[in-house]
């Protein structure tokens, strides 16, 4: 469910008509809808509610401040994978003691960054990056708190650059080196063990495979606490699936009920990091028609967005249904719908079956709110586009869109040109 609907032939963003939108902010322009974002946050968060948990919205999917507040808002925290998400999370308010730090690659300074700022907990993923954070930990006179990200080696059954719990991901600590690890932690001087986590791929359309993961990770902390390691956390990590098409993700309610049940004899607080689930059908991007151009073998419609602005369609193939703003086209054509970039990879559409649209006509690509914005570039140097939230019969912009000046920024010319 998600508060884009049409009314009277127009497409709207809750009680907002979208147009009315692009005439003061102009197109390209990312949208997002205030009441699908609490709604779904409150979905997630509420299939837990009946055990110890924190959400920790994985600002990868989306780190506009306007979207980050509005999760923290609610009590959320965050799941960050950089000194920059960290820096975006706490200018929007995030309690330190509610941030999880993932990520293969953590540098000396962003460890220093988040051990000064007092986070929760860091997910290590590897056996050096453990003994980094022990050295500056104890160098500051600090304890790090850690979990040790667990690769189970499970098939999450999405896209193979989105599955990230099978061995040969670059994610993680081996379940079979693991329990070395957790050895090795608990004797380390600036380490304090107090969790375990996994996150095992995006866009899951089953339970299962966290099951699977979870049953495996139970096996661990079981025998973690015959060593006398007694944790405290256990991090589900995010991956749960939305609807793009015709997928049938299980509902937040039922992905809970079934993880409380397989964690509930552990006694642990729960952390989730979810990240697509909560945005992605939050937001909208809205493009405009610029050309079209029928050939005998294909059609094309060439629209003011491209796969500089959502990269989607081009790096995974992904789906994004399209709508017209206003429902007034002349019947259904099979075309491509491209962007400007010079890349034959530059299209929002594949082959498929779309309104007729024609020059000047507006169009919104749906499920956009995760890894769309967050994932835009000025690639062929295109400013990047405005983002703008609407609450009710209320709009404003949360991000302005990029000038041609802001293209140039920090770039200096060599002295000796
Ligand atoms: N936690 C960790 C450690 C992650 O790596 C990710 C996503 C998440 C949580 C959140 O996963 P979610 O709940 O959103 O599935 N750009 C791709 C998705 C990349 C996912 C990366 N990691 C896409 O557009 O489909």
């Amino acid at each position: 469910m998600n508060h884009f609907q049409y009314k009277a032939n127009e497409l709207y963003a809750e009680d907002v008509r979208l147009a009315d939108i692009v005439a003061k902010v102009g197109s390209p322009v990312y949208v997002y809808s205030h009441a699908t974002l609490e709604r779904h946050f409150k979905a997630f968060d509420g299939a837990f509610a009946s055990v110890p948990h924190t959400v920790c919205y994985s600002v990868k999917a989306n780190s506009t401040q306007s979207v980050l507040k509005t999760f923290i808002n609610l009590g959320g925290g965050v799941d960050i994978v950089s000194g920059g998400e960290l820096y975006r999370a706490l200018k929007a308010g995030v309690d330190p003691k509610k941030v999880v730090y993932s990520g293969v690659g953590k540098k000396d300074e962003e460890i220093e960054y988040a051990l000064n700022t007092g986070i929760l907990m860091f997910n290590v993923e590897s056996e050096q990056e453990l003994t980094r954070i022990s050295e500056i930990a104890s160098r500051l006179g600090k304890k790090a708190g850690i979990a040790i990200r667990v690769n189970p080696d499970v098939d999450p059954g999405t896209h193979p650059y989105i599955t990230t719990g099978l061995k040969n991901a670059k994610f993680g600590i081996t379940i079979d080196r693991a329990m070395e690890e957790y050895k090795r932690a608990a004797g380390l001087p600036g380490i304090e063990v107090i969790g375990i986590d996994m996150h095992i791929g995006s866009q899951l359309t089953k339970v299962n495979p966290f099951v699977d993961s979870i049953e495996k990770l139970k096996v661990m902390i079981g025998k973690l606490k015959e060593m006398g390691i007694n944790l405290q956390y256990f991090d589900c990590g995010g991956g749960l699936g939305i609807q793009y098409n015709n997928e049938e993700p299980p509902l937040p309610a039922d992905y809970g009920k079934e993880i409380i049940a397989a964690t509930k004899d552990l006694g642990l607080h729960l952390v989730f990091e979810p990240g697509r689930n909560i945005v992605g059908n939050a937001g909208i991007l809205v493009a405009r028609c610029l050309y079209t151009k029928a050939r005998d073998e294909k059609n094309f419609i060439m629209i003011d967005a491209g796969m500089n602005d959502l990269a989607r369609p081009a790096l995974y193939g992904s789906f994004h249904s399209v709508q017209a703003l206003k429902k007034d086209q002349d019947g259904l054509i099979t075309a491509d719908i491209v962007g400007p970039i010079c890349e034959s990879g530059d299209f929002l559409v594949k082959d498929r079956e779309v309104p007729m649209f024609k020059q000047g006509d507006l169009m919104a690509f749906m499920s956009a709110g995760a890894y769309g914005f967050a994932m835009s570039s000025s690639y062929n140097s295109r400013p990047r586009v405005a983002e703008v939230m609407v609450k009710g019969g209320a709009f404003e912009i949360i991000r302005e869109r990029e000038t041609i000046e802001d293209l140039i920024k920090g770039e200096k010319v060599a002295t000796f040109l």
